[in-house]
């Protein structure tokens, strides 16, 4: 079974998502461990609930961005992840980071990337007057937000809608489409070769797999 290590650093309701789908054999996979950057993240309560091993590793104990993802790495690695997950996960990431998991790092944005990279996108959509709205989930490279995307999923914005209606809107859609993704991941369908994603061998478009 292949070991999935989930970073956080809030409420952690995809990392809910992924507990579940695990528990209900959608995902072939276990989690070895959750790590936040924030003691306060209400995700490590989840983790804890599920028996998960729960880190929290402070950015004011280091000098550094550099020495911080140096820890966190060494850390990780001692549960030999097959994939690392950033499921809210609000912090940069380093180069050499990134480079150590390159191809078993996935993310999820609350966008239709390459729309609205960083962060507000909900707002962003709004403020521009967008009807529809989304997610993506892509797996991770040195350009923020910017590595291929593997799926998204679409969502409307209706003429009433508050900010808080399109978040919540989009995290419906995530916690179906990460453990979709995650699963194909750990059962070997997935990768990333020179900067493209593949599922089953077929390289995604840039809009990444897409049924409609
Ligand atoms: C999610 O909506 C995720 O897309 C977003 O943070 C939220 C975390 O919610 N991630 C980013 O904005 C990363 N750029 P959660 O803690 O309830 O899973």
């Amino acid at each position: 079974m292949k070991n999935i290590v989930v970073l956080i650093s809030g409420n952690g309701s995809n990392l809910q998502a992924v507990i579940d789908a695990c528990r209900q054999n959608k995902i072939d996979g276990r989690i070895c461990a959750v790590f936040s950057n924030k003691a306060d993240a209400y995700g490590l309560l989840r983790a804890k609930q599920a028996d998960i091993p729960a880190h929290v590793i402070s950015p004011k104990n280091y000098a550094d961005r550099q020495a911080y993802d140096e820890a966190l790495k060494h850390t990780i690695d001692q549960y030999q992840p097959d994939l690392v997950v950033l499921a809210g996960y609000m912090r940069i990431l380093t180069s050499d980071f990134v480079q150590h998991y390159l191809g078993r790092l996935l993310n999820i944005h609350p966008s239709l990337l390459p729309k609205y990279p960083g962060l507000h996108t909900h707002r962003k959509a709004m403020e521009n007057c967008d009807t529809e709205h989304g997610t993506s989930v892509h797996f991770v490279t040195e350009e923020l937000d910017g590595g291929p995307v593997i799926l998204q999923a679409k969502v409307p914005i209706f003429a009433d809608d508050q900010e808080e209606d399109v978040i919540k809107r989009v995290q419906t859609q995530e916690h179906n489409i990460y453990p979709l993704v995650i699963n194909w991941f750990v059962e070997g369908r997935l990768s990333m070769i020179n900067g493209k994603a593949y599922l089953d061998g077929n390289s995604l478009p840039p809009q990444g797999y897409a049924v409609e």
